[in-house]
């Protein structure tokens, strides 16, 4: 007689720190509590996953979701429905909502907001300015919380810092890993009119490799100087990457899909301004050096930037057009394209989303199928073929980039905490998302 467990994911290939091989999974109070052949044990479920692959669930590290202040674009329950349609178990989401998540009360206002509403798991970041740097230390330890974000260039909405006494002082303040969108203020400012009205093309003329370059270099000269980890947001250019090489020991390198599918000038000539992303999407040599730091082991992980527009301010005439395109749901079936077209394998698509998040961020009980992990699950058929649509995007903008792409590899199932919530297509469960729980911060959450 075998145990009893209350789900069973019966003979799936799970690919884990064990490698790829067909094995069964048994959870309990929603946590894995075996893995195996469990052949013989009761289950009150038995969810057959034969001809699927068992991935630990895909964290996204990166997202918009607009709550509050921008919910005609999308909000916390909206942009987790498309988490979840797409197979993300857990988002971490950015500041640059209004007002922005700059004070313990913004923070406990998303936390409050995202609880019964969500349908994956959640985390906050914390926006920094020169007016809360001193707080800092203690608004990234708040419970719910997964760092501080830090724009050093101007993107959508007005979180800003800039200059280097005001970066040195927030690096002064903070603890854990930082996240920062690492483009040069004063190299946009100076730039600006290389804009041309109408024309979606001058945008990565303006915003070009160098503010990015110019950027990412002070910013790990003065991380390194304070001794502070940090996470540089889509990194976007080939002139950056021999510099975050040089940096392995405190900074970390996230990419996006979209960098990683879409080249320019094709991108901007066939989407317009549907295109257009703070970083830029950049020409096709930007794109190779990319997957190059990818499959070099230089990139830790993938975030989607999920940043919703409606296509009505998408349709006005550059530059009078907001940056930013939906993401959240398309990251794993755009990027098990890429795997079944041979660009990376299914483990490092994993260590990238799953255990790459795990370990930067320290993560409690995710990013892992382990005994006592959280039964977080993306369940994938690696071979179905499918075609997106607008019409299949939960995100309250109804567009992606991807329209009309047809990809190889699709979400076929999302398990959060021993939850079934997507299947095959349909959100089938409750909207159960928890904040996460970090290491770093474990006395918040016990
Ligand atoms: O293109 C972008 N859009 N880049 C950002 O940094 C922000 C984002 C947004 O929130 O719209």
């Amino acid at each position: 007689m075998g145990s009893t467990f209350d789900i069973l994911l019966a003979g799936g290939t799970v690919v884990n720190h064990a490698g790829m091989a067909v094995a069964d999974i048994g959870i309990r109070d929603g946590r894995i509590a075996a893995i195996g052949d469990l052949d013989g044990s009761a289950a009150v479920e038995i969810i057959d996953c034969s001809h699927l692959h068992v991935l630990p669930g895909v964290i996204d590290t990166q997202v918009h979701f607009r709550e509050p202040g921008g919910e005609a674009k999308e909000d916390l329950e909206s942009g987790s429905r498309a988490a979840v349609l797409g197979g993300v178990t857990a988002v971490f989401e950015m500041p640059n909502t209004a007002p922005a998540t700059t004070t313990a009360e913004a923070v406990a206002g998303k936390v409050a907001r995202a609880r019964g509403r969500m349908f994956c798991d959640f985390a906050f970041y914390v926006g920094a300015t020169a007016q809360n740097a001193a707080m800092l230390g203690e608004l990234e330890r708040l419970e719910g919380v997964c760092g501080v974000k830090v724009f050093m260039g101007s993107s959508t909405g007005d979180l800003l810092v800039a200059d280097d006494a005001a970066l040195a002082d927030v690096l002064a303040h903070i603890h854990r890993r930082a996240a920062f969108h690492s483009e040069d203020e004063e190299r946009l400012r100076a730039r600006k009119d290389l804009r041309a009205a109408g024309d979606v093309l001058s945008h990565p003329l303006w915003r070009d490799e160098e503010a990015a370059v110019a950027s990412t270099r002070r910013l790990l000269h003065l991380a390194g100087k304070a001794g502070k980890r940090i996470h540089v947001l889509h990194v976007s250019t080939a002139g950056e990457l021999p510099l975050l090489q040089a940096a392995r020991d405190f900074a970390s390198v996230e990419v996006t899909p979209h960098h990683l599918t879409l080249a320019a000038p094709e991108c901007y000539e066939r989407l317009g301004t549907l295109a257009q992303m703070n970083p830029p999407v950049r020409s096709a040599r930007h794109r190779a050096a990319l997957w190059e730091a990818l499959n070099c082991g230089l990139v830790d992980v993938l975030g989607s930037d999920h940043a919703p527009h409606l296509l009505a301010e998408k349709g006005r005439a550059y530059p009078a057009s907001p940056s930013g395109m939906p993401g959240v749901q398309t990251l794993v079936p755009v990027m098990l394209d890429h795997v079944n077209a041979g660009r990376l394998s299914l483990q490092r698509f994993v260590d990238l989303v799953c255990e790459g998040p795990h370990r930067l961020f320290q993560i409690a009980g995710k990013g892992r199928i382990a005994a006592g992990y959280d039964a977080d699950f993306t369940i994938i058929d690696l071979k179905a073929r499918r075609t997106i649509r607008n019409g299949w995007i939960a995100s309250r903008c109804g567009w992606t980039p991807y329209d009309g792409m047809t990809v190889t590899g699709w979400p076929v199932g999302t398990m959060v905490r021993g939850r079934r919530v997507m299947w095959e297509d349909e959100i089938i469960g409750e909207a159960c998302g928890a904040p996460m729980r970090f290491m770093e911060t474990l006395e918040k959450t016990q």
